[in-house]
This record gives structure tokens, C-alpha cells and sequence, in this order.
């Protein structure tokens, strides 16, 4: 009999371990019947606009979330709801189900024993550390804002804006703002919100260019000094939203900032 010597390898191996053996036979069950809609991979930003269905790295995300991180019960509803998807069981965020549709069901396709072996694999697996890193910078980040710009670009909301928190919770009577403190918030609203606007239509403009350029092939000394006033027109930015920070504190009582504080990072 004639063995190629990856096959061989990978025979050699599985005799050897158990555990290899089991995990690469949920591996293979779970490429043959998840991976056309669902990615196994930490998608990239250019590949979300494409995809069909959360990424697994997602979706047990949510899952354990969801859960709690009991496992026993995310286990039941994997095999459950694969079997007999409803929008109403879904866990994911409901924009997910907007934009996906509700996953086909996989009765009488895979079965339950198998669907055991994927929701194993998928709660050992899942959420990886670069996934939980990345996901957790992209909330951070101002919701999936910073998925849409250049490679390079800054997320423009990096730091939270204050006063944008503030209008959220305006009327709220337990922050008791009193007319003459939503005065003077608007005044600081509105001098930070045409400095980080002029900003950013001037950084729109020279990333615009220094893509162009480089593109073109132009010459690395020629798009350095545009690539530096991005660097310092950032930092503009920065201190226009440090000046808001304080300008706000200095308006707020210490207990309405401690109110404000819950709603920072998000
Ligand atoms: C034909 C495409 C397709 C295949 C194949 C598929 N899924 Fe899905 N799945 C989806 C879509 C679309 C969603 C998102 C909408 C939803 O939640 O129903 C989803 C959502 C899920 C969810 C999240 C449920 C929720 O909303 O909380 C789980 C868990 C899941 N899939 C598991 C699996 C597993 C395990 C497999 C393989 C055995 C699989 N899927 C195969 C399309 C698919």
C-alpha cells in the first residue's frame, strides 16, 4: 500500500493520542458541516462585509456570554438550536439575524452525536485570545467604527466624549443637570465638536492622498511629511477632547461625574 508522507504522518500521530484523534475528528466535522457559512477563523475586517453567517469565534462568543460560561448549558443549546433554529432561542445580537437571516436547520444532516462532538470542540476552541483581544478593542473603539477606516486611520472617537455621554442621560433627574450647567455643557459641545470636526475633514484629505501616493509609487520622503501632520493633527484631536474633559469636570459636582463614570467605555 502506498502512504504519502502527510498521510502517513497524520496516521502516525492519531495512534498515538486519543485526544488528537478526537479533536481532529470534531475538526473535520465541524469544516464539513459549519465552516460554508460559518468562518473558524479571527475574521479580518475586509472579510465581514462577506460573510454569511457570524464567524464561530463570534457566535461563541455570545454563546458563552449569553451563558454565563456554563458550558453544560451552552453544550445543550448548540445541539439544540442547530437542529431546530428560531429566532426567538437566538442568543446573538438581533442585527445579526437582520442581516443573516435565521440559520437553516441541520435535522436529519448532521447527527446529534455529531453536533455533541462540534459543540465540544466549539466551547474548548472558542473565543481564542486574539478574537477576545480584538473584539474587546473594537467595543471599545466605538462599536465596529474602527472596522471602517484605513489601516491607519485613528478611530476617530477614541476617547469618549463627555458631553455626548451627558446628552444621552440629559433629562435623567437623577443626574439633576441644572439649566445653567446644560448652558454652559452646550457652549463646550459645541467648541469640541467644530474642532474635531475641521480635523477631520483635514485628516479625510491627507489620508486620501497619502493612499493615492503611495499607491503610485510615489517616493517614501515625498508622503513623509503628510504622514507626520496626520501624526500631529491626531494629536490635535487628542487635546481638543482632553480640553472637553476638563472643561466638563469643571462643571460637573463630583456626584453627578461619579454618575457619568458607569457609561465611560461605553
Ligand atoms: C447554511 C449556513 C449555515 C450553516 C451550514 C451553519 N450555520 Fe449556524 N448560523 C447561520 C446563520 C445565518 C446564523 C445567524 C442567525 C441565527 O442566529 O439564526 C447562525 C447562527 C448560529 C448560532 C448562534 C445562534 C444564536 O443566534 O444565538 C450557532 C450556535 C450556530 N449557528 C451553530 C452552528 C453549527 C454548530 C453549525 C454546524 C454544525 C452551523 N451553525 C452551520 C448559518 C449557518
Amino acid at each position: 500500500m502506498h502512504l504519502t508522507k502527510p498521510l502517513f504522518l497524520s496516521l502516525a500521530l492519531l495512534t498515538f493520542s486519543t485526544s488528537v484523534d478526537a479533536s481532529s475528528k470534531a475538526e473535520e466535522l465541524i469544516k464539513t458541516n459549519c465552516a460554508s457559512c460559518h468562518i473558524l477563523t479571527v475574521p479580518t475586517p475586509e472579510m465581514i462585509q462577506s460573510l454569511k453567517a457570524p464567524a464561530m469565534e463570534a457566535v461563541v462568543f455570545h454563546l458563552k456570554d449569553a451563558m454565563n460560561n456554563n458550558n453544560k448549558k451552552a453544550k445543550a443549546f448548540i445541539i439544540d438550536f442547530t437542529q431546530n433554529p428560531d429566532v426567538s432561542k437566538s442568543v446573538c445580537e438581533s442585527n445579526k439575524v437582520a442581516k443573516f437571516g435565521v440559520m437553516p436547520s441541520l435535522k436529519g444532516k448532521v447527527s446529534p452525536e455529531d453536533l455533541a462532538t462540534i459543540a465540544d470542540y466549539m466551547l474548548e476552541t472558542y473565543p481564542t485570545k486574539k478574537f477576545v483581544k480584538m473584539i474587546t478593542e473594537m467595543l471599545a473603539n466605538g462599536k465596529l467604527n474602527s472596522l471602517k477606516g484605513s489601516p491607519f486611520l485613528m478611530n476617530q472617537d477614541a476617547l469618549p466624549h463627555v458631553t455626548k455621554i451627558l446628552l444621552e442621560n440629559w433629562d435623567k433627574g437623577s443626574l439633576g443637570l441644572t439649566t445653567e450647567q446644560k448652558e454652559k455643557l452646550l457652549v463646550v459641545r459645541k467648541e469640541t465638536m467644530s474642532g474635531v470636526k475641521k480635523i477631520k475633514k483635514a485628516l479625510q484629505i491627507l489620508e486620501e492622498a497619502i493612499i493615492e501616493m503611495s499607491v503610485d509609487g510615489e517616493d517614501l520622503a515625498k508622503i513623509e511629511p503628510k504622514v507626520q501632520e496626520v501624526a500631529k493633527l491626531k494629536a490635535q484631536a487628542t487635546m481638543i477632547q482632553l480640553k472637553c474633559l476638563k472643561d466638563s469636570i469643571e462643571i460637573l459636582n463630583d456626584e453627578q461625574m461619579e454618575m457619568i463614570l458607569p457609561f465611560w467605555d461605553s
